[in-house]
């Protein structure tokens, strides 16, 4: 029961986070099609019961494949797009007809005991993709293999203001009225960044995907230009290319963060976007900044931040030759070449304990979120080399760090070697928090 409440509660963040956002969520043909695609269905009824407003796109992989081998038909590809004649036209529809099918059927169960019991969700599917063919590439004829146009996207957010489901296939009509074959991770790329999503999901297939993160080498976080690096170098599965090249247009066109989680995994979409730290990859483009260990070549930036903060008293002074001397304490927050935010951090090894002192963010910078950043950043560093207490002394901020969790502390708390150094006549309010868990590494 203490798990199920910790955990409960634990989770609030991200449930309030959530609410009112649309997440385009791409699931693989494989991932209609395998037995568990019930309680994945189930999930993602969960989510639009806490409010989010989804948009699911689905591939046809085996349901195509399936089709067009009884038709005794096979698709080839001419640099990297699928080639579909008009002869295997009508596999593709029924596949995708066939595909739709199952994802409403699993939607509309509303069993007793499940959390799909009362959901009451529709699933909308329509004419909201507008697509154009690929045409002849390369002296090869594509056929109806086709490219995205553009998307209803005022229609979309109808039926998603309406709570409904919608449903995107991978495939799109022309103005002509002909239907074209589309890559589907491009149609939820398309559709992240057409509609301002404020998330797109991947759920990747792979056998080794249905490790969890720390059996394997999945990177938590990454910003485009990594991930980038990272499924442009030699050995990354080509199967997982399109998804990784999706969210990193996405994070590029706009989309806050794209997420890449393993779909075999149970309840890992679940586990993504309502723990802490998440079970697959967040790609953001949010962390444009820098943080990093301060330097002695920092000093000039570190005082243009800081001294005006200690003229009014809210830091401590601190001498260029203190700061030359404690500079390994210091964190900063580097944009370009600029200085945005510091802080430190003092341990206390022999007593388990650390402070946290001197968090300043450039007063063009605040209220941005780089302060609980920086705050998050110390609080994993510490946790990493075993300070567990963690003492803040202040004597104008006290909210802001009530607000991350520490509580009012008594002098005597403090290690004693900080004690004989406190200086009452500053009258500062002392602050412990203490870490029982890795700290989290991503905000909600
Ligand atoms: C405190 C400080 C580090 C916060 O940095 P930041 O990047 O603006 O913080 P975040 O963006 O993470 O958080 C902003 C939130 O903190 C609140 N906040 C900022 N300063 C606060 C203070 N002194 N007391 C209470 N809350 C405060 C803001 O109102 C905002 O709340 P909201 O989101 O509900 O509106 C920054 O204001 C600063 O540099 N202050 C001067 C130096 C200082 O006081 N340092 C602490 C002494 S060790």
């Amino acid at each position: 029961m203490d798990h199920f409440v910790k955990w409960f509660r634990n989770s609030t963040p991200y449930i309030n986070a959530h609410r009112g956002k649309t997440f385009v969520v791409c699931i693989s043909g494989e991932a209609v099609a395998a037995p568990g695609f019930q309680d994945l269905a189930q999930d993602l009824t969960l989510l639009t019961s806490l409010g989010v407003r989804l948009v699911l796109v689905h591939g046809v992989g085996p349901q195509l494949a399936q089709r067009l081998a009884g038709a005794a038909l096979e698709l080839t590809h001419h640099e990297h797009i699928p080639v579909l004649p008009a002869a295997a036209l009508p596999a593709l529809k029924t596949a995708i007809g066939a595909t739709r099918l199952d994802i409403e059927a699993a939607f509309s169960s509303g069993l007793p005991q499940t959390p799909m019991d009362g959901a009451g969700l529709r699933v909308v599917a329509g004419n909201f993709v507008i697509a154009r063919p690929v045409g002849v590439r390369g002296g090869v004829d594509h056929h109806h293999s086709g490219e995205i146009r553009r998307l209803e996207t005022v229609a979309i957010r109808q039926m998603l203001q309406q709570e409904a489901v919608v449903l995107l296939s991978p495939i799109g009509y022309s103005t002509t009225g002909e239907a074209f074959f589309l890559q589907t991770e491009a149609v939820a790329t398309h559709a992240a960044i057409a509609l301002g999503a404020d998330k797109l999901i991947f759920l990747e297939e792979g056998e080794e995907e249905a490790d969890a993160r720390a059996g394997s080498n999945r990177p938590d976080q990454l910003d485009p230009g990594q991930a980038e690096r990272l499924a442009g170098a030699a050995g990354f599965p080509p199967a997982r290319r399109a998804a990784w090249m999706g969210c990193i247009q996405a994070g590029r066109g706009g989309v806050p963060r794209a997420h890449l989680i393993p779909r075999r995994r149970e309840g890992a979409l679940l586990q993504e976007l309502f723990t802490r730290d998440g079970i697959g990859t967040l790609i953001t483009a949010g962390k444009y900044d820098v943080v990093r260990e301060a330097t002695v070549e920092d000093i000039g930036g570190l005082l243009a931040l800081i001294a005006p903060l200690e003229a009014r008293g809210i830091l401590v002074h601190r001498s260029r030759e203190q700061l030359e001397l404690e500079i390994g304490n210091f964190v900063v927050m580097q944009r370009d070449q600029a200085i945005l935010a510091c802080a430190a951090l003092y341990g206390f090894a022999d007593e388990d304990a650390g402070e946290i002192a001197c968090v300043a963010v450039d007063p063009d910078y605040r209220e941005l979120g780089l302060g609980h950043e920086l705050l998050a950043h110390l609080e994993q560093r510490a946790w990493t080399r075993g300070l567990r207490r963690l003492f803040v002394l202040t004597t104008q901020t006290a909210h802001w760090f009530i607000e991350h969790g520490y509580r009012p502390a008594r002098i005597e708390d403090l290690p004693v070697a900080r004690q004989a150094l406190y200086n009452y006549k500053r009258n500062s309010k002392v602050f412990l928090k203490t870490l029982e868990a890795a700290p989290a590494t991503r905000r909600p």
